[in-house]
């Protein structure tokens, strides 16, 4: 059984850490399905915890070198666990200026070296049997088990009417929608708020070898509109009208390109399919006021059915380019 918990430990923890990412990369159907799958392997660990604390127990015994950085481990996921109930449940979802989602998976990201030194300072050879059909039948169990228990969870949320019952599928709740006076403002990990001149500001766009450049006051010409939901992966989300250009009119010749890459004055990057140009509309307004600062003063893009880490703000050039539109990091490092 030790051996068995381990290595269930090691598929779940991965798991959990996979679908967390795809989840958090989607903002269509893909999020909810990976969500599912994420609490049942986050449902499991927690499920192991009798068995895991005996190990962990005789481990510490034994005071094995870097014993307490497995201490560190266990805090990191405990937390990170805890958090991601509250999240969920609704029960507290934001302390002061961090959301329970924020904790979540930060303490996931600074667990990850603790987690890839526990597997090899403690590793388990693996074996022939470890596939055995009694194996898989435990595991059946424990996924079973694990299915039930988010199951009733849910069940128990919304009987008693926690908030995580308004939650969207993505897990996000509910913030100011149409009130853009309500607007949170993030970033993504290390970016920061841009304070931009309008004056000297020129939006500089480079399609099929010609590049023209655009001043905000010709911008605003424009009048295109959307409502769409910015769904933001720190845990809420808002539905705003937005207003502003369908990046295709702006686009005079794209030829061959397949992606467009927008960029933001803080060096923020995103590329998008070229064929999504009809659906991304660079913002001027929201609620028919000019953008503040915070949120992307002074065009931002809105890209509906995407998640917020991909509505660039700031934005200062965007080009058509022939390289495919995966080719960028998955998630921005900055
Ligand atoms: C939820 C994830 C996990 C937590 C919180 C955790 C925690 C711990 C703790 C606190 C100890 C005792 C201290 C020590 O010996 O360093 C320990 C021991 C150990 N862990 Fe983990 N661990 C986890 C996952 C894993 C995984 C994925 C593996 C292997 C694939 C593993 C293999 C071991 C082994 C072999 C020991 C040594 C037991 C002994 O010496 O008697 N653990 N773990
Ligand atoms: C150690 C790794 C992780 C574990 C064990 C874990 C476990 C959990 C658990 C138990 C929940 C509550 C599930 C529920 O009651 O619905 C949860 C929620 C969530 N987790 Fe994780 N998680 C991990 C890492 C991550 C990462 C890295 C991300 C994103 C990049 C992430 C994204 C989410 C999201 C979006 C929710 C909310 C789901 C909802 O409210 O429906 N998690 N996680």
């Amino acid at each position: 059984m030790k051996r068995w918990t381990n290595l269930a430990l090691l598929v779940l923890l991965g798991t959990a850490f996979t679908t967390g990412w795809v989840a958090f990369f989607y903002g269509t159907a893909p999020s909810r399905w990976s969500l599912v799958i994420h609490a049942g392997s986050g449902f499991a660990i927690v499920a192991l915890t009798p068995w895991k604390s005996v190990i962990a127990r005789n481990g510490i015994r034994r005071r094995r070198k870097g014993w307490v950085d497995s201490l560190v481990f266990t805090v990191l996921v405990v937390v990170s666990v805890l958090a991601g109930l509250l999240h969920s449940s609704g029960l507290l979802v934001q302390a002061g200026p961090i959301s329970a989602m924020e904790i979540h998976v930060g303490a996931a990201l600074v667990a990850i070296p603790f987690a890839v030194w526990h597997v090899i300072a403690r590793r388990i050879p693996l074996r022939g049997t470890d596939l055995s059909r009694r194996s898989l039948l435990r595991g059946g169990v424990l996924l079973g088990g694990a299915g039930l228990a988010y199951a009733a969870s849910e069940g128990v949320v919304r009987v008693i009417n926690l908030a995580g019952a308004q939650r969207r599928f993505t897990g996000s709740y509910a913030v100011g929608s149409l009130q853009p006076g309500q607007l949170p403002v993030t970033q993504w990990m290390f970016d920061n708020v841009a304070a931009i001149d309008a004056a000297g500001w020129r939006l500089v766009i480079a399609a099929g070898g010609s590049v023209r450049q655009w001043a905000l006051d010709d911008l605003m010409k424009f009048d295109d509109r959307v409502r769409a939901t910015l769904d933001c992966t720190g845990g809420f989300y808002s539905e705003q009208d937005w207003s502003g250009v369908w990046l295709n009119r702006l686009l005079p010749e794209t030829q061959g390109a397949l992606s467009l890459l927008v960029r933001s004055s803080t060096g923020y990057t995103r590329r998008f399919p070229i064929e999504e140009a009809a659906r991304l509309l660079l913002a001027t307004r929201v609620g028919g006021m000019a953008l503040d600062a915070g949120h992307g003063f002074p065009v931002r893009l809105v890209a509906p059915n995407r998640r917020g880490f991909w509505w660039v703000k700031w934005v200062t050039d965007i080009r058509a380019e022939q390289l495919p539109s995966w080719w960028q990091v998955p998630f921005p490092t900055q």
